[in-house]
């Protein structure tokens, strides 16, 4: 069952932007690349640094994690490479009233 859960305001994320936003204390990383939203999990599965430091490539929608260089999916929240192998979580996006809700379950 979906729990959604209200993020931003679209305005604050304008292309090639990107923010953190806590819930709880889940970091969750939100992205907007050329128009498009992602969100995953705000931490690195390899030794929990903040995925949000790294540099985006908006080509491939991939980020880098700046501790150690493990690439991470931001659609999909894949490992791309080593070190890390695990992914993270990455969450279902969804706008209404231009506002971004992210789906928690
Ligand atoms: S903490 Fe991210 S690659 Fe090591």
């Amino acid at each position: 069952m979906a729990n959604w859960t209200r993020l931003a305001h679209i305005a604050e994320i304008l292309p090639g932007e990107r923010m953190t936003e806590w819930v709880d204390d889940l970091p969750i990383l939100i992205t907007n690349i050329d128009g498009a939203y992602y969100a995953v999990e705000d931490k690195c599965t390899h030794e929990d640094f903040e995925l949000s430091a790294g540099p985006i490539d908006a080509a491939t929608a991939t980020i880098e994690c700046v501790l150690h260089g493990a690439r991470f999916d931001l659609k999909t929240g894949e490992a791309l490479c080593a070190p890390a192998y695990s992914p993270v979580r990455a969450f279902t996006l969804k706008i209404e009233d231009d506002y971004l809700f992210a789906d928690l379950e």
